[in-house]
């Protein structure tokens, strides 16, 4: 190799460096910002009371807790509820099944959903837009039937768009599970205020 070659065969190497940098950069910063909003929806989720309706509960040591190993999959599939209890005109509104995923009051009856990526009966199939539609309208899926109560989407719907693109970002990370959750049941007319 002659010095003449060499030295365009280094400006050439030092050309495609600076060509590749910027993608470089752009790709690092897209994974860290993918990085960050993981980790920011893992703070969300665990500080915004999400596990508390969408983490079956059972009884723990020192009383009901979230069954972690059934994380954010929603009411149980496998539970036989009975009727709700009726409330008659009292002044309880509302009652709670003990996993506290299944809610009776006025609306009738409520499950939770299963938030985990599973692909028939999780979220798996959401896309990030559908996620954060449906907190921003309360509508099922973004754009079906209001969402129930209890599920508190007036308040989150606060959050801004980095924060629920956050949350679904996390949701996309964690172990998915089958649980394929019963649709809401329509109150029994006349049949006092908690209905099942
Ligand atoms: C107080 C209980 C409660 C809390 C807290 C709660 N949810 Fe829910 N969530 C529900 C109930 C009940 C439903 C089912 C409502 C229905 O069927 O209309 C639901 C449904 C949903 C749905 C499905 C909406 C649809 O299209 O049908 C999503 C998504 C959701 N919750 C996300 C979250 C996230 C994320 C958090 C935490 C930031 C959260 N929820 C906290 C009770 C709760």
């Amino acid at each position: 190799m002659t010095k003449k070659t060499a030295l365009i065969g280094s400006a050439a190497v030092v050309l495609a460096a600076i060509a590749l940098a910027p993608t470089t950069v752009r790709n690092s910063s897209a994974e860290s910002i993918a990085r960050h909003r993981v980790e920011r929806g893992r703070y969300l989720v665990s500080t915004s009371a999400c596990h508390d309706c969408h983490t079956p509960w059972i009884m723990g040591a020192e009383g009901p807790e979230p069954d972690m190993s059934r994380a954010l999959s929603g009411h149980p599939q496998d539970i036989v509820l009975t009727p709700a209890p009726e409330l008659g005109d009292g002044p309880w509104g509302m009652v709670a099944s003990a996993t506290n995923t299944a809610f009776a009051g006025p609306w009738g009856v409520s499950f939770t959903a299963n938030l985990t990526p599973d692909e028939n009966t999780g979220i798996g199939v959401w896309t990030e837009d559908i996620f954060v539609n449906t907190i921003r309208s309360g509508r099922h899926w973004g754009a079906a039937r209001p969402i129930l109560p209890p599920m508190p989407w007036q308040v989150y719907r606060q959050m801004t768009d980095d924060d629920l693109k956050s949350i679904y970002a996390y949701l996309r990370t964690i172990q998915p599970h089958q649980n394929r959750v019963p649709e809401p049941v329509p109150p029994t007319p006349g049949a006092g205020v908690a209905a099942g």
